[in-house]
């Protein structure tokens, strides 16, 4: 199965969003994609095009956006959320990590992170933030524990990365490879000299 649900929310880093939109799209996985109220702006800043482009230009390419305010799409129900391979939360703030972990749903997003741990669908959660206070620690504690699969994004640099694409496309390999899918997004260690 490799439907995928890209959860986009508000912490810095679009660019780690709009690569594995990219580097997914390039492995024909399908995808639906939920992009928080204030992620927009942070995409707008930090990327420099309007949302609406954004948005369309993945459209065009297969993604299907849902608004994050919409607890009418099917994927805020465990029977629609069960068919999906994961949803990955990326990246990932602090402030959408404290709603998880305290089980409050009230967007989209936190809805289907939710129902992905009730329904042992798959969650990766990619936080952006540092440093990290002991609620942020303890958060990502308890939804270890309740088995999401929880990371501060933290690239290496063994793979000698060129440009930030580079840098960016090493944290989306790391989520591919949590998600088993064979592909060649980063350099592994040594991997031209085996
Ligand atoms: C430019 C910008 C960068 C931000 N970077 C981060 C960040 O790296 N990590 C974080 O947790 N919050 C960050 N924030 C704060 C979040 O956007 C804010 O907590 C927001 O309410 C999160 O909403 P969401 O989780 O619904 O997307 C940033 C805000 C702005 C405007």
């Amino acid at each position: 199965m490799s439907k995928l649900v890209l959860c986009i929310t508000a912490a810095s880093g679009s660019i780690y969003a709009q690569r594995f939109l990219e580097r997914a799209l390039e492995l024909n996985l399908s995808l639906d994609c939920i992009v928080s109220e204030n992620a927009r702006r942070v995409i707008e800043y930090e990327l420099e095009i309007p949302f609406e482009e954004f948005q369309k230009h993945y459209a065009q390419r297969g993604v299907k956006f849902h608004p994050p305010e919409d607890f009418f799409s099917p994927l805020a129900s465990g029977s629609r959320l069960s068919l999906y391979r994961a949803v990955v939360v990326l990246p990932c703030s602090v402030s959408t990590l404290g709603a998880v972990a305290g089980g409050i749903t009230d967007n989209l997003i936190h809805r289907v992170c939710d129902v992905a741990l009730k329904e042992r669908v798959d969650l990766i959660m990619a936080v952006r933030e540092m440093p990290l206070s002991p609620i942020h620690l303890e958060n990502m504690l308890k939804l270890n524990r309740a088995g999401a699969k929880v990371f501060p994004i933290s690239p290496g640099f063994y793979n000698k990365p060129q440009k930030v694409e580079d840098i960016a496309d090493f944290v989306v390999g790391k989520i591919f490879d949590l998600l088993r899918l064979e592909h060649n997004t980063y350099t592994r260690w040594r991997e031209n000299e085996t």
